[in-house]
This record gives C-alpha cells, sequence and structure tokens, in this order.
C-alpha cells in the first residue's frame, strides 16, 4: 500500500519513512529540502534498502500539489510532516508560518478529497496546550491561546482537519500532538540535522559536549518545579516514527471511532532540564559544561503526557528511555562530526 509522507526527509518524517518501510508499506515522500537534504534520503535507504520514491515539491505551489496527487492517485494514506516549526523563528516571521504551515495543509486537504482512500495522520505538538493547568496533560485538556504563530499553526491546522472531516465523512484523520521529540535512530545514519545555532535542548547539549558551543545556557533556575528548571516529556523519535505507523493501520483497518481523533504523543514522564543533563552526563561520560542565566521568554513551566488513551485505545506505548534517547543522540553527533 502506498503511503505519502510529506516533510518525510525532516527529523521525525526521516524516522516515521523507516518505520513504515519496516511495516512493508511502500512510501513517496515530498520534501522541500527547506530544513533537510538528500543525504537523509541516502540514510533511509541505508537503514532499510529500500529507496523511497522522492519528489522535491513546494507544497505551497497549488498546481504541484495538484499533478502530484493526479500522477499517484493510488495513495491509501497522508503523514503531514511538512511545515516550519521554530518556535522562535515563527515570532519573527509570522506570516511565513502562516502561509508555510497552513496553505500547504489546506492543498493537502483538498487533493485528499478526490482520493478513494482518505486516511490522514497530522503532525501536531503539545504546544497547543501552553501552560496546562492541570498534569499529566490529557487530551481532554483545554487548548489555550498560542504562545507563537507556530503553535497557532498547530491550533489552526486542527480545527481545518475537524471542519474538513465534518462535512467529508470519507476522510478520516488523527491528530498526534508530541511532546518533545529527541534522540536519533540507533544506526546513527539518520537523525537530527539543526541548522545554525541550535534551539532545542538535546541538540544544543550534544554541539557543547563536542566542543561546537561554548556552554550550554540552562534557561531559568527559579521555576516552581522540584530543581527549579522546566520540566518536559522527552520522547525518542524511533517511538514517536512508531506511534504514527500504528495509528495510520487503526484508520487502514477502519478502527477508528470518529473520523477526527486525537492523541498525546509522550512517556508520561516529565524530566527537568538538569535531569537531562545528568542523563547524557551518564550515558556520554562526560561532563557537560552549562550555565543556569535568565529564563527564555514564552516557556512555560511544566508539561508531561497523559499517555491511557495513546496506550489503551491507539495500543501504543514507548519503550525506550531518556538515556537511550541521550545515547542515540550522542552516538549521532558524534557520526555527523567523524569523531
Ligand atoms: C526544552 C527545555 C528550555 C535550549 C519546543 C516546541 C515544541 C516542539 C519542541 C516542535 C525548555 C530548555 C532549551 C537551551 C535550555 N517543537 N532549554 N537551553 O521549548 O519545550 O518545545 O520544541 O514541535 O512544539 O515548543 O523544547 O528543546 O526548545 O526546550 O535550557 O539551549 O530546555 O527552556 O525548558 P520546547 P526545547
Amino acid at each position: 500500500m502506498k503511503i505519502l509522507v510529506t516533510g518525510g526527509l525532516g527529523f521525525i518524517g526521516s524516522h516515521t519513512v523507516v518505520e513504515l518501510q519496516n511495516e512493508g508499506f511502500d512510501v513517496v515522500i515530498i520534501d522541500d529540502l527547506s530544513n533537510s537534504s538528500l543525504e537523509v534520503l541516502e540514510g533511509i535507504t541505508s537503514i532499510s534498502g529500500i529507496k523511497p520514491y522522492f519528489e522535491e515539491l513546494d507544497l505551497k505551489i497549488k498546481s504541484d500539489v495538484k499533478s502530484f496527487f493526479s500522477k499517484h492517485s493510488d495513495v491509501v494514506g497522508v503523514i503531514h510532516f511538512a511545515a516550519s516549526k521554530a518556535v522562535g523563528e515563527s515570532v519573527k516571521e509570522p506570516l511565513m508560518y502562516y502561509e508555510n504551515n497552513i496553505s500547504t495543509l489546506v492543498y493537502v486537504l483538498q487533493e485528499m478529497t478526490k482520493l478513494n482512500r482518505q486516511n490522514f495522520i497530522f503532525s501536531s505538538s503539545c504546544t497547543v496546550y501552553g501552560q496546562a493547568d492541570e498534569l499529566p496533560i490529557t487530551e481532554n485538556a483545554q487548548v489555550k491561546p498560542a504562545q507563537s504563530p507556530y503553535g497557532n499553526t498547530k491550533q489552526i491546522g486542527e480545527e481545518i482537519i475537524q471542519d474538513t472531516c465534518k462535512v467529508n465523512e470519507k476522510l478520516n484523520s488523527i491528530a498526534l500532538r508530541y511532546f518533545n521529540p529527541i534522540g536519533a535512530h540507533p544506526s546513527t545514519e539518520i537523525g537530527e540535522l539543526p541548522i545554525g545555532v541550535p534551539q532545542n535542548l538535546v541538540p544544543f547539549i550534544t554541539q557543547t559536549a563536542m566542543g561546537m558551543r561554548e556552554r550550554l545556557s540552562v534557561f531559568g533556575g527559579d521555576y516552581a518545579t522540584p530543581d527549579g528548571t522546566c520540566v518536559r516529556d522527552y520522547i525518542h523519535v524511533v517511538d514517536l516514527a512508531k506511534a504514527h505507523v500504528v495509528a495510520l493501520q487503526r484508520l487502514l483497518e477502519n478502527k477508528n471511532t470518529s473520523n477526527y481523533e486525537v492523541f498525546n504523543l509522550g512517556t508520561g514522564k516529565g524530566s527537568s532540564v538538569l535531569e537531562a543533563i545528568h542523563s547524557f552526563e551518564k550515558v556520554s561520560k562526560k561532563k557537560l559544561k552549562y550555565k543556569i542565566v535568565d529564563r527564555r521568554e514564552g516557556d512555560i513551566t511544566a508539561a508531561y503526557a497523559e499517555t491511557s488513551k495513546a496506550n489503551n485505545v491507539l495500543g501504543w506505548k514507548t519503550e525506550l528511555s531518556l538515556d537511550d534517547a541521550m545515547s542515540s543522540a550522542w552516538k549521532w553527533e558524534q557520526k555527523i562530526r567523524n569523531k
């Protein structure tokens, strides 16, 4: 069965392509290479031994999206990752984010509604919750006003899908709200490739340990948490990728109970920044240079998932630990720096 993965050369997209291939799916990838490279396609191929069909395509060009879908009318499922995802950048470039993250979703959905099989998995984010009132966070937690244009594009994206599903019962969709994806494939053939100075914690940790950064700035030590640093739910990207395959199979096997479902994807365990640092130091046997500095604008204090819906309804749970993720991230950093 042919599955389209948009943004399939990205961090989570590439790991999901590998897991889809492991399950025997025929994968076609669209990516505009704005935040990736063709080396990722080689990495996927070296892991699975199967080179996915790839088309470099800008999903903002409606006519190109139309012609792609007319060539691939046998697609039975779409996993939509293609979007810009840097929170800080979205604050500086809101229109670029609204154009790139919303218009592309609309064009993909418009073409999908012409397919025989319309199964859609949407890459969403726990960022839609903002600072939740209760922890752990369930799927029924209130969706708060977005703290960034990036987060707003995920909220708007979910609403667009819901509205479309209301009038098109052939469209079956699942929104997956990721907590904090980290780590890399154990083969070290694919992983996170941040461009420029990493915004996210784990690539900054591994680049600091590699000597590429002077030291890690820990943004805030005075939060209302056990050690004063922010708490997040760090999920191994391979666990996250597997969840996408399970969600797709749920739709393909018509097991969904409505044509729009939402699942939180996390470990259910919160870890502070200092705990993440200690995990890295343990698995890498390296002392990390860091300094606690002022808080980062827009950061929430704590977020971690309530996982019973994903575990019991979706039938998926994480199998890898924070240490596993840190170890894979470090091995990947060493590989790409050829150390
Ligand atoms: C994690 C923690 C920082 C860098 C964002 C998006 C979310 C998702 C993941 C796309 C925070 C601290 C970080 C550093 C630090 N992205 N930190 N020093 O902000 O939880 O989530 O990325 O879907 O939607 O909102 O992730 O990795 O940036 O930060 O102390 O140099 O690490 O303050 O507490 P975040 P992050």
